[in-house]
């Protein structure tokens, strides 16, 4: 459904993407993830041709974004990182306004407009002044706007930015209802919203993508998982026993009602519960528990992120 390759867009010398690759399948939702700066917006501003890139292409429903670009634009839904309202308009004078705009006739403007007004839970608002409403109801306002003629794409760029814990809540229940119908591409710089949401992810980091895949994926592949024993003995002795267990990264040592507690990092691929099960008795210490956890998606994003290479 959407298919990018090799994006590239300079600002003067300032690369701000280079080489972007990544494709999105028909009903999927992925969660473009990414610091600060990172180019999200920059991508996006493309793939709804708002901005051209300086090289590479891309495809939404089959459409070339520079050859077919009214296609392009008729099939996506986009909301912008600010979603731009206009303070004086009532919420339904907007949202009809928003549907002249996308050329639907009077009586598919009045069933559409009834039915996202539901869907997006804005019917106690619908005509209050856009300038009084909150951040979270103008989100869902634009949102609404967004999914007006019933665009099979939707390109959200930071839809939850500002909002609060509910309303975040909210806006993610309402983006998640509509995967599988359409096909989204949702951008975010925080990790546990996007988990709960997208079922792919696509990390950038500094203009360059980093990873993408489907969330099972990217947590087998980069992630590894963590062990944690409890044990009767010496703690150090046992520590260092570990350590030298094949496929462990690190072990941390810590201590609780005197039983030495160690949480061991192990890396992606390797099951090294019967090889601590033996260094900890080599060790001379008694096993009282062993249990695995996977590494979650935040370690995951965190090493992306915030180290070299
Ligand atoms: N018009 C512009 N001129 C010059 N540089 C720009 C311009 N727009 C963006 N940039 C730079 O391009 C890089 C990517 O910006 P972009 O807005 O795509 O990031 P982002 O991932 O959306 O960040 P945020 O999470 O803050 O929204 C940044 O370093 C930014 O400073
Ligand atoms: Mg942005």
């Amino acid at each position: 459904m959407i298919e990018v390759e090799g994006l590239t867009k300079r600002y003067g010398d300032f690369p701000a993407i280079q080489d972007v690759s990544f494709k999105v399948e028909k009903g999927q939702v992925l969660g473009f993830l990414g610091p600060n700066g990172s180019g999200k917006t920059t991508t996006m501003r493309i793939l709804t041709c708002f901005m051209p890139a300086t090289s590479g292409t891309a495809r939404v429903c089959g459409y070339d974004i520079f050859e077919d670009s009214m296609e392009v634009r008729r099939n996506i839904g986009y909301m912008p990182e600010n979603v731009p309202l206009y303070p004086n308009l009532r919420v339904n004078e907007y949202l009809s306004y928003r549907a002249r705009l996308k050329g639907l006739g009077r009586s598919q403007r009045r069933k559409e407009i009834a039915e996202l007004v539901d869907r997006c839970s804005i019917g106690d608002f619908d005509r209050v002044i856009i300038g009084k409403l909150s951040k979270g109801m103008r989100q869902r306002v634009g949102l609404a706007a967004t999914l007006l003629g019933g665009p099979p794409v939707l390109v959200l760029d930071e839809p939850t930015v500002g909002l609060d814990p509910n309303q975040i809540r909210e806006i993610l229940g309402l983006i998640k209802g509509l995967g599988g119908e359409r096909t989204i591409i949702f951008s975010s710089h925080i990790l546990p919203e996007v988990e709960m949401v997208a079922d792919h992810l696509a990390i950038i980091r500094e203009g360059r993508i980093a990873l993408t895949g489907s969330l099972e994926q990217i947590t087998r592949a980069a992630g590894g998982s963590k062990v944690r024993i409890e044990a009767r003995g010496d703690g150090q002795k046992i520590r260092d026993a570990v350590e030298k267990v094949s496929g462990v990264r690190k072990a941390v040592l810590g201590s609780r009602d005197g039983l030495a507690v160690l949480e061991v990092e192990v890396a992606a691929g390797t099951d090294a519960r019967e090889g601590l099960v033996k260094a900890v008795a080599g060790a001379g210490g008694g096993l009282l528990e062993l249990s695995c956890g996977r590494t979650s998606l935040a370690d995951v994003f965190v090493r992306i992120t915030a180290t070299e290479g």
